[in-house]
């Protein structure tokens, strides 16, 4: 990860700027460090430079060696925070091969200079655990960023290089859990690792391994992972500060592999789903930032992890499940697993919610189902709830993080087609609006006067396309952002 330190002059051979447009014309927006303009802005137009989000262009300087300039669009007499961290990351990843750059991109607050050290370490990610003979080839992303800013001296602009490095270093982690191939990330790898991590971030936690998981009751993370060499577990992470203002608890689904079990999916396109766990990677890893952060909010986080393989020892479709608490579920559909396993999760945690003094929220982040992409696609997620306030104030954290998520309704007439003729419920019902379906799934296993969040990832959460912003291909780690924010938010209203 690359460290981030703040500066007043460049200090490096590679400078970062901003480049706008107005009206067609060009701007060079270098925040506080001077630049010859006039050169650059005639190379900048002869080579017919659009100053797009994206557009990243690298011109030889004088005193720099190299002088990168990255797309703002539309000039403004400020930007949006996500316009910096986009344009800071995308210009991060173009720099890969350099060890050090400075960026000077303009900014009027403490808080858009968080946005640049974000995003322009968060461009600088990549996954190379498996790569063998190739690994040489590989050019490493930066190791140092400068940011040149006239807050360098204060306590906020050192506070929030801190955060950011902390919300960098976890969505790594988010991303790497995503990447890491099935074949070396199973539901009990996935818990040891995250073990470990706790430990350091001073963070408790405990597994429940598969004997523990049936002899309680667990028979959803049971019945999915039941097809599977891999057991199922259930991973719980708890932080807890001494007067904590609030207590939340979230939940990320962890399917390590999801193969759609004997209602198999089709090959193409089955690797992505390696990627099904992504909710899980992120609820640990925002427990982890917000313990980092030292945060006045306890979090419990819950992570069902189970493999959704196809063997003689799968759920059958019509087979009968019994959720953790006592609500049977016909599964007609073995490929809508991930509510199984999250109802089991859900109970689990409100329960110890309960013990604890109550919950003041519950967030479960999951990438549930297909029909959230086709509905929003793959850079928007969906929120559902059973408390509007509780949404609005995340969807505002979210927009704070720079993360694009959309409410959702949950139509109480779409309900009754969830009804079985065996069992309380079944795991699936009308495919129109198959995502809110799976939002008032899960609402049945939700306490009413809990407010409660779902976070429906499935298309934000793996990049399977070109690279964008301070986003990679492969796990982006989206929700972490917004999970810390909300946290951060609540907790400075007392
Ligand atoms: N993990 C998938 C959802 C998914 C699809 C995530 C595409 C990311 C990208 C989930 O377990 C699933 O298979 N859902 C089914 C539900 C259906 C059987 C009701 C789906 O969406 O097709
Ligand atoms: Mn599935
Ligand atoms: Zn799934």
């Amino acid at each position: 990860m690359a460290k981030i330190k703040l500066t007043t002059k460049v200090d490096s051979e590679v400078l970062v700027v901003g480049l706008a447009v107005s009206n067609k014309k060009l701007q060079i927006e270098s925040g506080s460090a001077s630049l010859d303009s006039t050169a650059f802005l005639s190379t900048l137009n002869a080579i017919g430079a659009t100053a797009k989000p994206d557009e990243v262009i690298k011109l030889p300087g004088k005193t720099s060696k190299l002088v990168i300039f990255t797309g703002l669009g539309e000039v403004k007499s400020s930007y949006e925070p996500e316009v910096l961290r986009r344009a800071a990351g995308a210009a991060a990843r173009n720099l890969s091969g350099n060890k050090s750059a400075t960026f000077s991109l303009p900014h009027k607050s403490v808080v858009e200079l968080a946005a640049i050290a974000e995003g322009s370490a968060l461009g600088c990610y990549t996954f190379v655990e498996f790569l063998g003979s190739s690994k040489q080839e590989k050019k490493a992303p930066l190791e140092m960023i400068s940011l040149i800013s006239k807050f360098s001296d204060t306590a906020q602009a050192k506070a929030a290089v801190k955060r950011a490095e902390i919300i960098v270093e976890q969505t790594f982690l988010v991303r790497d859990l995503i990447n890491t191939p099935p074949s070396h990330l199973t539901p009990d790898s996935f818990s040891q690792k995250m073990k470990k991590l706790a430990t350091k971030y001073g963070v408790k936690s405990e597994i429940f391994n598969d004997s523990t998981l049936k002899k309680s009751g667990y028979g959803g993370i049971i019945g999915v992972g039941q097809g599977s060499a891999n057991p199922p577990r259930l991973l719980h992470v708890s932080y807890s500060p001494a007067k904590a203002k609030k207590r939340y608890a979230f939940v990320g689904k962890g399917i390590t592999f999801d193969t759609g079990g004997l209602a198999l999916k089709p090959a193409a396109g089955m690797e992505a789903m390696k990627s099904d766990m992504s909710g899980a990677a992120a609820v640990i890893a925002a427990v982890f930032a917000i313990a980092q952060l030292k945060l006045p909010v306890a979090i419990d986080g819950w992570a069902p992890l189970a493999e959704n393989m196809v063997s003689d020892t799968a759920t059958r479709p019509s087979d009968v499940i019994t959720i953790y608490g006592g609500k049977t579920v016909e599964v007609l559909n073995p490929d809508a697993e991930g509510r199984l396993v999250l109802a089991d999760a859900l109970i689990k945690a409100a329960e110890v919610g309960k013990k604890a003094g109550g919950l003041d929220g519950i967030i479960d982040v999951a990438t549930l189902t297909g029909a959230q992409v086709v509905a929003l696609g793959t850079r928007t997620s969906a929120v559902m709830t059973n408390n509007e306030e509780f949404s609005n104030q995340f969807l505002k954290a979210a927009q704070l993080a720079g993360e694009a998520f959309w409410p959702m309704p949950l139509p109480v007439e779409l309900r009754a087609s969830l009804d079985s003729p065996v069992a309380d419920i079944a795991n699936i019902g009308d495919r129109m609006g198959g995502m809110l379906v799976a939002g008032l799934f899960l609402k049945e296993f939700i306490d009413p006067q809990t407010p409660w969040l779902h976070l429906d990832i499935a298309g934000p959460a793996f990049n399977e396309k070109q690279p964008h912003g301070y986003t990679t291909v492969g796990g982006t780690g989206i929700g972490l952002r917004s999970l810390v924010q909300l946290v951060e938010l609540s907790s400075s209203q007392g």
